[in-house]
């Protein structure tokens, strides 16, 4: 098998799952609990907790543990909009964004928001100018991914950080696809809201983090105990968060050695492709993070070159992984303005460190001998 899907999950590594293991039979205290067991199990918590921090430049207590990448983003936005709600209820957001944050803001139009959706250009990235001129006296939350998680379209998060300082709005951003790929500082950046999930770098499901700068009157959405200090009701998820906080630690460590790694998994997927196939398009922007790699082969299906490559043991995808049993043609790639028929033959390849030169190399080859079937008939 060749496992080249892993924009939409990864393995866990070895080093994390060996990590994660004592908490589930050994020390397996409430961490809420005041006895022995307990404290040991809230000390590793603090300790993952340091180490999240650690990778994006925050303080430990900016740092919410959370049940995924979908609650955190669903938790910045609908706790800033209830947070700022006397302010304003004007928030910006762009077109390309993950489900998780579109439909978060969908549901706050519902109650009475407005929402200024933006389109990117044709390269799949939103230019700033576009948010500013989008900004209104009562826009409270501007929320940006940092890295597409079908292109791998890097957005300008600095730039788009300074301009929401400058006007004293909120600044959001889905680092979800970008940790352990750009140098994330939520200080330089002028970030003030940043989601995490752990299962995209090498982590487990089902755990994930919202760094809230302090002082931000944010409003926590999900209610009962007082854990994460009254910040996410819920016993904590112990083994997940002491996952995330190693796996994060792994990735934040080796950012520059697998960015060149992965450059090199995609330039051999790249150069195969372009060599083997006829009129390759590559829907991914040029300089987008190494690991994601959108392609459309005109005139060959999606559907058809995935199930053919799924029969010989290689796993693609044709877009996010939450929309593939969809029938709708992917939002990111029709509001970059690509034609509807380019958008349904489109396929992504992603990489991950585990990957090897080799096998991204055989899946080449069997992507070109795939696609010369495909269009033979
Ligand atoms: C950009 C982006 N945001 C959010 C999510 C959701 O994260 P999770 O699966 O941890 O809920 C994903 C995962 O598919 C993603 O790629």
């Amino acid at each position: 098998m060749i496992y080249l899907d892993n924009a939409a999950t990864t393995p866990v590594a070895d080093e994390v799952l060996q990590a994660m293991m004592p908490y589930y039979s050994q020390v397996y205290g409430n961490p809420s609990s005041v006895h022995a067991s307990g404290r040991q199990a809230k000390g590793a918590i603090e300790r993952a907790r340091e180490q999240v921090a650690s990778a994006i430049n925050a303080k430990p207590n900016e740092i919410v543990f959370t049940s995924g990448g979908t609650e955190a983003d669903n938790a910045a936005i609908i706790g800033t909009a209830l947070g700022y709600r006397d302010r304003g209820k004007h928030l910006i957001t762009t077109k390309i964004e993950h489900h998780a944050v579109l439909h978060a803001f969908e549901y706050l139009e519902e109650i009475g928001y407005e929402v200024t959706y933006i389109a990117p250009e044709s390269d799949g990235i939103v230019r700033v100018e576009a948010i500013e001129q989008a900004m209104r006296e009562d826009t409270i939350l501007i929320s940006v991914m940092a890295v597409n998680n079908e292109t791998g379209a890097i957005q300008p998060i600095a730039e788009i950080g300074e301009l929401a300082k400058r006007k004293s709005v909120l600044f959001h951003t889905d680092a979800v696809q970008a940790v352990g790929l750009l140098e994330l500082d939520v200080e330089r950046m002028s970030i003030d809201l940043l989601s995490i999930s752990g299962h995209k770098l090498h982590g487990p499901k089902g755990v994930g983090a919202l760094f809230v700068r302090r002082g931000t009157h944010w409003k926590p959405t999900q209610h009962g105990g007082a854990q994460e200090f009254n910040r996410r009701a819920g016993t904590e998820n112990l083994p997940g968060i002491v996952g995330l906080g190693v796996a994060i630690e792994r990735a934040a460590g080796s950012r520059e050695a697998s960015w060149e790694h992965l450059q090199a998994l995609r330039e051999t997927m790249l150069s195969a492709l372009r060599a083997g196939v006829d009129q390759l398009v590559v829907n991914s922007a040029p300089d987008s993070v190494p690991s994601i790699l959108n392609l459309t082969i005109p005139g060959v299906s999606a559907e058809r070159l995935l199930m053919n490559l799924d029969m010989l043991g290689i796993m693609a995808a044709s877009g996010s992984a939450c929309t593939s049993g969809s029938l709708l043609p992917s939002h990111v790639l029709m509001a970059m303005g690509l034609a509807e028929q380019s958008v349904r033959a489109a396929v992504r390849f992603s990489f991950s460190g585990q990957n090897t030169r080799e096998e991204v190399a055989e899946a080449a080859q069997k992507v070109v001998q795939v696609v010369e079937r495909l269009s033979r008939r």
